[in-house]
């Protein structure tokens, strides 16, 4: 479902449910259980339609977003992607277009992650200003197999949080890293058992939601100033590496193999 208007409180998305709990606290859980939430266009448009609606919801003091016990979210839909072409991503200004809402989103984002955070997946969680992770959490950034490259910032934000060496691990072996690397890391802020995640990361939010809202958003703020310097710069490097990446026979080859379930045959072209 394409969304083009902004309403208060929209309940009828396709790809997400939210709700609020305690009159305080907005939750959107990413709902594509078959793809393990794999992020299509249409999803990103809702996910961003929800924050900026909780973001406007004088009540809603902090905001979660989840997945499901297997999947956060398995990366960007690859179905979707596979026959794009470099013109066709380029043009669009594929990412950058739907996927960044959240970075306009004032109030605190908490990414609660169970199961699966790869490709996309796990760029999202990091685009949140936290994540807490269950104890089944895995985390990776497994593009290189397709092809392509992390595109929504896995290149930039993963070195910034885990340093560069085991982010250079990550993305050119596509190795994935469970809850307890992660946290070692610095990737989580806590990990907590799969049956708490809810209710732990609630009553994490529930507590920044207490707090004076300026000071909230000012906090929020003045940590991002430290964080993001210049991650715009960066992210647009990455992007323009990404999209070009659309115009090599691997790219087609790499995702055509995921989509038919065989080995890829790569001619490094
Ligand atoms: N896109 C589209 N569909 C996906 C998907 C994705 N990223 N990830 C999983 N699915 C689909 C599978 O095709 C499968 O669908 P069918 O039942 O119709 O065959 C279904 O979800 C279940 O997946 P699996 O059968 O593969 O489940 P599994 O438990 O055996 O394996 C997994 C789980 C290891 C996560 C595996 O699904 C996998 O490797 N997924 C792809 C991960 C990936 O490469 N992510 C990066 C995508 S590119 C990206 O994100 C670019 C970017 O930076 C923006």
């Amino acid at each position: 479902m394409i969304i083009s208007t902004m309403e208060h409180t929209k309940l009828n998305y396709e790809f997400i449910k939210t709700h609020v709990e305690h009159d305080k606290v907005g939750i959107i859980t990413l709902h594509r259980p078959k793809q393990l939430n794999a992020l299509n266009t249409e999803l990103m448009l809702e996910l961003g339609h929800a924050l900026k609606a909780f973001d406007a919801q004088l009540e809603v003091g902090c905001i979660i977003i989840t997945g499901n016990e297997k999947a956060f979210a398995a990366g960007a839909d690859i179905s979707a992607m596979a026959n794009y072409e470099f013109s066709d991503v380029y043009s669009s200004d594929f990412i950058t277009k739907d996927w960044e809402i959240i970075r306009q989103i004032r109030k605190p984002v908490i990414a609660a992650v169970s199961g699966f955070a790869l490709g996309g997946g796990c760029e999202l969680a990091m685009m949140c200003d936290f994540i807490v992770a269950a104890d089944n959490a895995k985390f990776g950034q497994p593009e290189i197999k397709l092809g392509i490259i992390p595109g929504a910032g896995g290149t930039q934000r993963l070195p910034r949080a885990v340093g560069k060496s085991k982010a250079m691990d990550m993305v050119l072996t596509a190795r994935m890293m469970d809850a307890k690397e992660a946290e070692q890391a610095g990737l989580v802020s806590r990990i907590v058992a799969l049956e708490s995640l809810m209710p732990e990361t609630i009553s994490i939010a529930l507590t920044i939601a207490q707090y004076p809202r300026l000071a909230v958003l000012a906090a929020k703020e003045s940590v991002q100033r430290a964080f993001e310097g210049s991650l715009s710069d960066g992210i647009m490097y990455e992007r323009r590496l990404f999209h070009s990446l659309f115009s090599t026979q691997d790219q087609k080859e790499g995702m055509s193999a995921f989509i038919n379930k065989r080995p890829p045959v790569f001619h490094n072209k």
